[in-house]
């Protein structure tokens, strides 16, 4: 049974996405701005959440002006509860339905574990974790009443091994993955997919955004290092709808992120050796960069 052009239930596997609605945190800038845009492209109805609504709403203009699309906006906190469930409630009521939920909405925060701000680190578990659990266990009520969905949690490779000085961060991200693949095989029974997503270094203003919790973590923001460079975030956002159609349980930008996983998995002393070292060079690097500015 279908509704004009929109299949009555979520998102058939290989299936057009022209007609679906798909809701996006995060969709301001960035990765979730990019991912937005992939939706647009496939003809979605869009719900685009975010807290800075100047550059929400400029978002939702280019892509009404590229690709007609028909888009609401939520401006929306995601680490308050209510405020999630509320995106999903409104997304509901203006469109009829949901049948994508991009929990993309996120933030870094930098700094050795034994010093962290716990309140600092608490605010982006509220932002990374508890947002995205919130936002998912409202979607999921819509989508067993039509019958189906998809959840896409973006995650990160380091969900999957921690970084010196990410810890924090690291730690929101694992939490992500475990529930998610928890609740993969929880609502596999309702026809609901759900996707992790797992983008490495990405250009993005996400290190400026992020919180530096501690002195001495500086050299983490605002760096371009890692042992590749960044893709663009349009990558991320065409890989995203493709996993979308094809039902994937989890998906790598590039062939260096998978690898630099398997890597972690087989070689974990390994591979905390090299990341101590190359941690401790970036930040003698650092330290070197700001006395020679003085
Ligand atoms: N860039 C990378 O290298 C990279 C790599 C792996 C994974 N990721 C993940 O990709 C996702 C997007 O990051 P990005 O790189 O695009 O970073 P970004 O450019 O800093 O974008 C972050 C987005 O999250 C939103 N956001 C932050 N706090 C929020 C809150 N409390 N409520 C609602 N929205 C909030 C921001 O909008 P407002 O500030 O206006 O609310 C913005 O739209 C994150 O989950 C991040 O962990 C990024």
């Amino acid at each position: 049974m279908t509704t004009g052009n929109r299949p009555s239930f979520g998102v058939e596997r290989g299936g057009a996405l022209a007609g679906k609605v798909a809701v996006i945190t995060g969709a301001n800038r960035g990765i979730g701005a990019a991912i937005a845009g992939a939706l647009a492209e496939e003809g979605c109805r869009l719900a685009l959440a975010a807290r800075n609504t100047e550059l929400l709403d400029k978002v939702a203009g280019q892509l009404r002006q590229d690709f007609d699309a028909d888009i609401l906006t939520v401006p929306t906190d995601i680490s308050d509860e209510g405020q999630a469930r509320a995106l999903i409630e409104k997304t509901e009521s203006h469109f009829g339905g949901v049948d994508i939920l991009v929990n993309n909405a996120g933030m870094g925060i930098y700094g050795a574990v034994d010093e962290l701000d716990l309140d600092d680190l608490r605010h982006v578990f509220e932002v990374n974790f508890f947002g995205a659990v919130a936002a998912l266990q409202a979607a999921v009520q819509v989508m067993r009443r039509q019958g189906g969905g998809t959840v896409v949690n973006i995650s990160s490779i380091v969900g999957k091994f921690p970084q010196p000085l990410g810890g924090g961060y690291s730690a929101t991200k694992f939490a992500l993955q475990g529930a998610s693949g928890a609740a993969r095989s929880e609502l596999k029974r309702d026809n609901i997919d759900l996707v992790v997503v797992c983008p490495g270094l990405t250009e993005t203003e996400f290190s400026q955004n992020s919180r530096i919790s501690v002195p001495g973590a500086e050299h983490r923001q605002g760096e371009r290092h890692s042992l590749t460079r960044g893709v663009e975030a349009s990558k991320v956002g065409r890989r995203t709808v493709t996993a979308i159609k094809r039902g994937e349980r989890e998906v790598y930008i590039t062939l260096f992120d998978r690898l630099l996983v398997w890597f972690a998995v087989l070689f974990p002393g390994v591979l905390q050796w090299l990341l101590t070292y190359v941690t401790r060079y970036r930040r003698r690097r650092f330290e070197q960069g700001e006395a020679g500015e003085d």
